[in-house]
């Protein structure tokens, strides 16, 4: 196991009922700065709640955070949250709305242009705190320390990451995600699955225990992912599927282990230039790298498809395809596509998401570092 630091700041509160804590868990005296996105939370009630858990509060609210936040939008709530000295920000929403709310948690304060946060990795210094109330569970956003940010007029999707951006605390209440989309429901358990597998499937170095986690969180999503969509009522799906994907992406399972990450890399690609949903270019990529890059991570596809799976060929070519196979078939049970052609992408956009990821810098993905831009290539063409 490699060397590793790990603290994760952020209170859960977890269960029904829970969002009047919003009252007690933000710092009395604070000017509050609600930020939220389309309106979903006006649809459902999480709103009218919120804002009677902030009575008392001096507050103000800021909306239309879009679906991949946009850093020109959130560039005019830095300018709103400078302007009106708001001093503790409250995101209410899915991955966009916290990611996005993280990012003006940072530009309000930064010292010179905010793009360079995400371009090029300048320092985050200081940021606002923020506490978040998540209405969409599977980013693992609401406790980590990870944002992804897309500017429109370039179709660059950049994320960046800061330990003083973990939310103080995350309100999950699995009631809020019953008036979800079965889309955006199916999105959060491929995300959530993904993540795991960036942290998991990868080559041994003798971690049984993050391991053993891993797999749990991947059986979790399994069984109870498409019961989310079959049992849309059910109240503990919806609690262990959202616990699932919040433990999938809070940092504990990927502590010194190595990691991947470059189905997301490749994905974000196409996010930018096509605007597929986040969890779709993901079912998609994941597939085909796995295919492409399976001699590098062959102990553990094979461990991944014996555990998870309950694969048992003797011929180990043969075990890993059928990993594969039910990993496409899971994505495409739970009613995300899993090839580009199915989104009426071409084998033209190959070139493209290829160019981007060169000027993007995505020149060695993976944990061995070795998936250069022609790898990321056949990746794409394995993908069509
Ligand atoms: O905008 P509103 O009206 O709220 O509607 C949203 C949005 O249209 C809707 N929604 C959310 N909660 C709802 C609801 N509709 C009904 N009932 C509810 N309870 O769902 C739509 C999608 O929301 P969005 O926040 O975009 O989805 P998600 O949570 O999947 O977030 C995706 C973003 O997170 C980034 C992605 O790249 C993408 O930009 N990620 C962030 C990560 C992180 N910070 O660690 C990791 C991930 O890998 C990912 O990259
Ligand atoms: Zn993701």
């Amino acid at each position: 196991m490699h060397n590793f630091s790990f603290q994760n700041p952020t209170r859960i509160v977890f269960g029904k009922d829970q969002l009047q804590q919003i009252s007690k868990l933000i710092p009395p005296g604070s000017k509050v700065l609600l930020t939220y996105g389309g309106g979903s939370i006006k649809q459902n009630g999480v709103y009218q709640q919120v804002v009677q858990a902030l009575d008392g509060f001096d507050w103000q609210e800021f909306s239309g955070i879009e679906p991949n936040p946009s850093f020109e939008t959130l560039m005019r709530a830095a300018d709103l949250v400078r302007r009106e000295k708001i001093d503790f920000l409250l995101p209410v929403g899915g991955g966009s709305v916290i990611d996005g709310t993280k990012f003006v948690a940072a530009a309000a304060v930064f010292d010179g242009d905010a793009w360079d946060i995400l371009a090029k990795g300048a320092k985050v210094k200081a940021a606002l705190p923020l506490g978040c109330v998540l209405t969409l569970p599977a980013t693992g956003t609401e406790s980590n320390g990870n944002s992804v940010v897309t500017r429109y007029e370039t179709q660059q999707k950049l994320s960046f990451s800061s330990p003083l951006v973990y939310p103080q605390f995350a309100i999950l209440d699995p009631t809020v995600t019953f008036s979800l989309p079965p889309k955006q429901v199916a999105n959060g358990v491929v995300d959530a699955f993904v993540h795991v597998i960036e942290q998991y499937l990868t080559y041994p170095v003798n971690a049984p225990l993050q391991d053993r986690f891993a797999e749990g969180i991947l059986h979790t999503l399994i069984e109870e992912g498409p019961k989310a969509l079959s049992q849309p009522d059910d109240y503990d799906v919806r609690a262990n599927v959202m616990w699932a994907a919040t433990m999938a992406l809070n940092g504990l399972i990927g502590q010194g282990v190595p990691q991947d990450w470059a189905t997301h890399m490749i994905g974000h690609e196409i996010t930018a230039l096509y605007g597929l949903d986040h969890a779709q270019t993901l079912a998609i990529v994941l597939p085909a790298l796995l295919q492409q890059q399976r001699q590098g991570k062959r102990a553990k596809l094979l461990q991944f498809g014996q555990r998870v799976w309950q694969l048992q060929h003797q011929d180990e070519e043969r075990l890993i395809d059928d990993a594969i196979s039910h990993i496409r078939a899971f994505f495409e049970q739970m009613g995300v596509p899993t090839r580009l052609a199915d989104y009426g992408i071409k084998a033209d956009a190959v070139d493209k998401l290829v160019a981007a990821l060169t000027s993007n810098g995505m020149l060695k993905l993976g944990e061995h570092g070795d998936i250069t831009p022609e790898v990321s290539r056949q990746i794409l063409q394995r993908a069509l």
